[in-house]
């Protein structure tokens, strides 16, 4: 996935405006799923950070960055320090089925919107178990936050950003055999794939 500059400016004009409290309905779940408030949480395929920074607001957790865009990570750069959080957080330029981090050093992996993009869903399954501590946590996925207010923020952006969002940038859809395939592949037993009106999120424990 790679976004001309100027998308790349509103898709984080959109991430941290109007589109902010899909973030933070999603960090709240996650806390609730996974119960890590502290140690390392990493968000794969982060972009601008907009979840890791999200789930940074309301826990202690230390968060690193990792995207193959430099774009995506100059953007989390300024992000991160815009939210305060530099003294705990950095990027990492790298790509999911090839982590630059040593084994058990995660205790949360999350991930939004970039699930999709993976074309090699068992080697990236494998990579996020290898990084996460024994009992540590993956939530990873995608979706549009709170059903209830998807309607109104999409005419919110539909608004804003009238021409950019006329623009089609469907990922390659898959469905949950899948993702199913991939985990089996990668060798998670148990994990969880939910499809639900709040998107599909992929949820294991190491
Ligand atoms: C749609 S954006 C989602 C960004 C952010 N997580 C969010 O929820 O807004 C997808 C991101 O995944 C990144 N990406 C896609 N495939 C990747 C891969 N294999 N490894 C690392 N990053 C990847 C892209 O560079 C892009 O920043």
């Amino acid at each position: 996935m790679s976004m001309q500059p100027t998308d790349v400016r509103v898709y984080n004009e959109t991430a941290l405006g109007v589109n902010a409290p899909i973030y933070a309905y999603y960090a709240e779940r996650i806390d609730a799923r996974t119960g890590v408030f502290a140690g390392t949480c990493l968000d794969l395929g982060c972009g601008g950070g907009y979840l890791g920074l999200a789930l940074a607001r309301i826990t202690d957790l230390d968060c690193i960055f990792l995207d193959q865009s430099p774009e995506m990570l100059a953007c989390a750069e300024e992000n991160i320090k815009a939210f305060g959080c530099a003294h705990r957080a950095r990027t990492l330029r790298g790509q999911v089925q090839s982590i630059p981090l040593a084994d058990g050093c995660v205790d949360l992996a999350i991930s939004r919107g970039s699930l999709p993009f993976w074309e090699d869903l068992a080697a990236a399954f494998a990579e996020i178990r290898r990084v996460l501590r024994p009992g540590g946590h993956a939530y990873v996925g995608g979706g549009l936050g709170d059903p209830n207010t998807r309607a109104e923020m999409e005419e919110q952006r539909r608004k804003l950003y009238p021409e950019w969002r006329q623009k089609k940038r469907t990922p390659p859809q898959r469905d949950n055999r899948q993702y199913i395939e991939g985990l089996i592949k990668a060798g998670i037993d148990p994990f969880e794939v939910n499809r639900s009106d709040e998107g599909l999120w992929i949820f294991f424990q190491k």
